[in-house]
């Protein structure tokens, strides 16, 4: 058993033993700390921040809830520095029952003020953050000039094919190009030009209004509209009630880029990129230098989207990578039974996209991005949540959360389980050799299945890690990766809670003698999942976020756990923390 993994794995970490708790544990030998809370300051001089109270003017100032995805970018600019660098961090939504007293999660949408819908507005988007590793801890630089948020108010402008398209102009906007904020923000990726992509993880609940009489009800109804407002926006601004602004719902559901180096900088929203519930956005810089993004589209039986730039980047210049993003093809993903992976071009007038099947141009091809890409035949997936590349190997990994809904009909080649509670990983194998010669714009790839995760003990699960996994190394339900620098697979996983254990990070080998032995490394406080690990450019520090701990109290009295802070009368905190090796060597060394 473990001593012989042990000795199998390039991981050399004592595992950690798994305990659901208050609080959260790393693996023997490492330390963890917090370095970014709901509410910490990114200005200066503000009062101590009392979550019972905040005002929404005030948490535009503070650090977001439910921070999810984070990219670390070095300062300076240009620099691999690992010890001074911009945490750029999604805050993807707010969890009501454990922010306001007495509000549950089934009717915050009806019973929540409008102070405290305000403050949900300005809770979410994303936060950017300076951070210095100092006196041997990461510590924020309260009164840094970069320090920024981005919320669900923070005007933004529109480009890309569907950029001013008829359907994206609304009463207060009748250029189609100007949009209020964005919401939902999930995982996301980081492009060679310094800038961050976050992405919009479908809007479709936070709207209020009637979606069955919209004019758009068709594509409303396919991108799972339904009314329900569940932090009531709708009831007191009217851009969120789909009764008086049709179209304000078309202007949500894509990649946003940021410029987190130029704070006056306006973030924009890339349509090239598609409509979807975007989960990540990983960005490869291709052989040829072409830009290649690939997507994941968060739902049960949604797809897998890459897209390819036309033009190649110059990274002597990278003022070259403006541009990229809004000129390239957009592609659906086909897994064949033959262990081929086919990329189906979403192109108008291309296939079955033309106007006879109502895609009048380009833009509406990206505006119904899933009805084309149903059109083609893609493969649904067992909701595609990251995707990321090994950079010593070049394969890609996309990872499937869990889908209860499939049953044994609708079993395929690459989602191979029905009622699938546990998740897996594909592994993607773009042609042209290892690492960076691997050319991820070939039109076919081949394909593999990972692992089938769940507990390996229990039989009728069907689970596929390595033989010499322990008891404490296995994982359910996989959402967000990434890779160390020696393209060692980092784990976050999210829905451990249903099965009574805790959500962590896991350490995997891709290749060799430990290939799929999954081992762990950190687990979360009560009711939290692990999701946005990233490593410092050394590996020596890996950021994570953990995210809504005591979620699944129904009021916030009823709170399990009031991590991090542990005050009584005060709400939990989602926080990024830092996990670092006590010896300062990397990460899994
Ligand atoms: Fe926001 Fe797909 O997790
Ligand atoms: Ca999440
Ligand atoms: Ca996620
Ligand atoms: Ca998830």
């Amino acid at each position: 058993g473990e001593t012989h993994a042990a000795a199998l794995s390039t991981l050399g970490f004592p595992e950690l033993k798994r305990v659901y708790d208050k609080t959260h544990a790393a693996a023997d030998g490492y330390e963890t700390t917090i370095v970014a809370r709901w509410g910490d300051p990114l200005v200066a001089g503000l009062p101590d921040f009392d979550g019972s109270t905040v005002a929404a003017a005030e948490q535009e100032k503070r650090f977001g809830y439910n921070c999810d995805y984070i990219a670390f970018l070095p300062l300076p600019k240009g620099s691999v520095n690992s010890d001074h660098g911009l945490l750029c961090v999604n805050n993807e939504y707010i969890s009501p029952n454990v922010m306001f007293p007495g509000v549950t999660e089934d009717d915050a949408g009806k019973t929540m003020s409008k102070e405290q819908v305000d403050l949900g507005l300005a809770a979410m988007g994303h936060s950017i953050v300076e951070v210095m590793f100092k006196d041997g801890k990461w510590q924020t630089v309260e009164d840094s000039p970069l320090n920024r948020r981005i919320t669900a108010n923070t005007e933004m402008t529109v480009s890309g094919p569907a950029a001013g398209h008829a359907l994206l102009r609304t009463s207060a906007d009748a250029t189609g190009t100007k949009v209020l904020g964005t919401s939902y923000n999930c995982s996301g990726g980081f492009t060679p030009w310094g800038t961050v992509l976050t992405c919009e993880e479908g809007v479709s609940d936070l709207f209020g209004g009637d979606p069955k009489k919209a004019p758009t009800a068709d594509i409303l109804d396919r991108y799972g509209f339904d009314g329900s407002d569940i932090y009531g926006r709708g009831r007191f601004h009217d851009r969120f009630n789909i009764d008086k602004e049709p179209n304000e719902p078309n202007r949500f559901d894509w990649v946003v880029e940021i410029d987190p180096y130029d704070p006056q900088s306006k973030p924009v929203k890339r349509t090239a990129l598609g409509r979807m519930s975007h989960e990540a956005s990983t960005v490869v810089l291709n052989k040829d230098g072409r830009i290649v993004v690939y997507m994941g589209d968060d739902d049960y039986f949604e797809y897998m989207y890459r897209y390819v730039s036309n033009k190649a980047y110059d990274k002597a210049n990278p003022a070259s990578g403006n541009g990229l993003l809004d000129d390239g093809v957009l592609s659906v993903a086909r897994y064949d039974a033959d262990g081929s992976l086919t990329w189906l071009p979403l192109v108008h007038g291309q296939g079955k996209l033309t106007a006879e099947n109502g895609f009048a141009d380009q833009a509406e091809v990206l505006l119904k991005t899933r009805l084309a890409a149903d059109a083609l035949g893609a493969t649904p997936m067992d909701r595609p949540e990251d995707i990321e590349t090994n950079p010593v190997t070049g394969r890609v990994y996309a990872v499937m959360t869990k889908n209860k809904k499939r049953d044994e009909s609708k079993v395929n080649p690459a989602n191979t389980r029905p009622e699938n509670l546990w998740g897996h990983i594909v592994e993607l194998i773009p042609p042209g050799g290892r690492g960076a010669e691997a050319d991820h714009t070939a039109d076919k790839y081949a394909w593999d299945l990972f692992v089938l995760c769940g507990n390996p003990k229990d039989t009728k699960v069907g689970a596929t890690f390595h033989p010499e996994t322990s008891d404490n190394g296995w994982f359910v339900c996989p959402d967000n990766i990434t890779f160390d620098p020696a393209g060692r697979l980092w784990v976050a996983t999210d829905g451990a809670n249903d099965f009574g254990l805790p959500d962590g990070v896991y350490g995997v080998d891709t290749e060799g003698a430990a290939r799929g032995l999954p081992k762990l490394l950190f687990t979360c406080p009560h009711g939290a999942e692990a999701t946005g690990p990233c490593f410092t450019p050394d590996g020596t520090t890996l950021f994570l976020s953990v995210q809504h701990p005591s979620e699944d109290a129904e009021t916030l009295d009823k709170a399990q756990s009031l991590w991090p802070d542990f005050r009584d009368g005060q709400p939990p905190r989602p926080s990024v923390v830092a996990i670092r090796r006590k010896d300062g060597q990397p990460v899994g060394a």
